[in-house]
């Protein structure tokens, strides 16, 4: 199962990725998280411990593993011919970092110009590697992505089972959530789901419910605002350590098990 989760920024992409990810890895999944947000906040949201992810150098600023892979040296000009297939299998055992529960954290770091087929060294070896997370490996992937899409191109985002399109109950986020269903669309992602985030009382939720019908993606969970999701933020600590009860958590244990039976996992 391959999931990517995406949404304008604030909405809770990262809270969610990160619970989900945990959730599923207590139900005895193997579950690689993948931070593709230049602020890498998902190793807190996982339960890493600060001086762990301190020492975390995301893999698009890590020069030296670029100029082996791709047989660029750093700061080599982009005119320089590069391996287009360069080797990727051993990267998550590598660079990955085993969190809490077991979760396997990747921080890929961010792109530049990607999408917009800039084929620097850093964009190959990401996309390369990316390709290799959504076909080869067998466990659940889920991927922070970074407001947009910009590390999937058309060919792997079809290997993405759904995108998670998180949205909270304003007009601009449902806004974003239409401009990603046309990407998703137009990348071939198989199916566009909406969650509705920090969701309070039943004119929100009536909100969201209505907007997503109106664009015709499913809403499968409503998580409300919930008080020890921001207490557990300003702490620096994963809300699953600081309140595996509360509401939020709950209803991310519901949108699990939703997917679950979705995808017959
Ligand atoms: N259900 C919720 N209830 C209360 N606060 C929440 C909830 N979900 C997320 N938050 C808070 O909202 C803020 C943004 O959440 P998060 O970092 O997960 O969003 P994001 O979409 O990943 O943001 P960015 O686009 O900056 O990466 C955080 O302070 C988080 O604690
Ligand atoms: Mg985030």
């Amino acid at each position: 199962m391959k999931i990517a989760v995406a949404g304008k920024g604030g909405v809770g992409k990262t809270f969610i990725s990160g619970t989900l990810a945990r959730l599923f890895a207590r139900d005895g999944y193997s579950v690689l998280a993948v931070d593709a947000d230049p602020n890498i906040n998902l190793s807190s949201t996982l339960g890493i411990e600060r001086s762990v992810a301190e020492r975390i150098v995301p893999l698009s600023e890590n020069e030296p593993l670029i100029a082996s892979r791709t047989g660029v040296p750093p700061g080599g000009s982009y005119g320089l011919v590069f391996r287009l297939t360069p080797k990727v299998d051993d990267i998550v055992d590598k660079y990955g970092v085993v969190g809490p529960d077991g979760v396997r954290l990747l921080v890929m770091g961010t792109v530049k110009g990607g999408g917009t087929g800039c084929m620097c060294p850093a964009n190959a070896l990401l996309r390369v590697l990316l390709q290799h997370l959504l076909i080869q490996r067998r466990e659940i992937v889920i991927l922070d992505m970074v407001a947009g899409l910009e590390h999937l191109g058309r060919g792997t985002a079809r290997r993405v089972d759904a995108m998670l399109s998180v949205v909270e109950p304003r007009m601009k986020s449902v806004e974003t959530a239409r401009r990603i269903l046309t990407l998703a669309r137009d990348i071939e992602i198989p199916e566009v789901l909406a969650v509705g985030n920090k969701i309070e009382g039943e004119k929100q939720r009536a909100f969201v419910r209505e907007r997503m019908e109106e664009l015709g993606i499913p809403v499968v969970a409503y998580i409300p605002y919930d008080p020890a999701v921001a207490e557990a933020d300003m702490l620096g600590v994963s809300p699953l350590d600081y309140d595996g009860s509360s509401p939020a958590i709950k209803a991310v244990a519901e949108l699990k098990e939703e997917l679950k039976r979705r995808y017959a996992l």
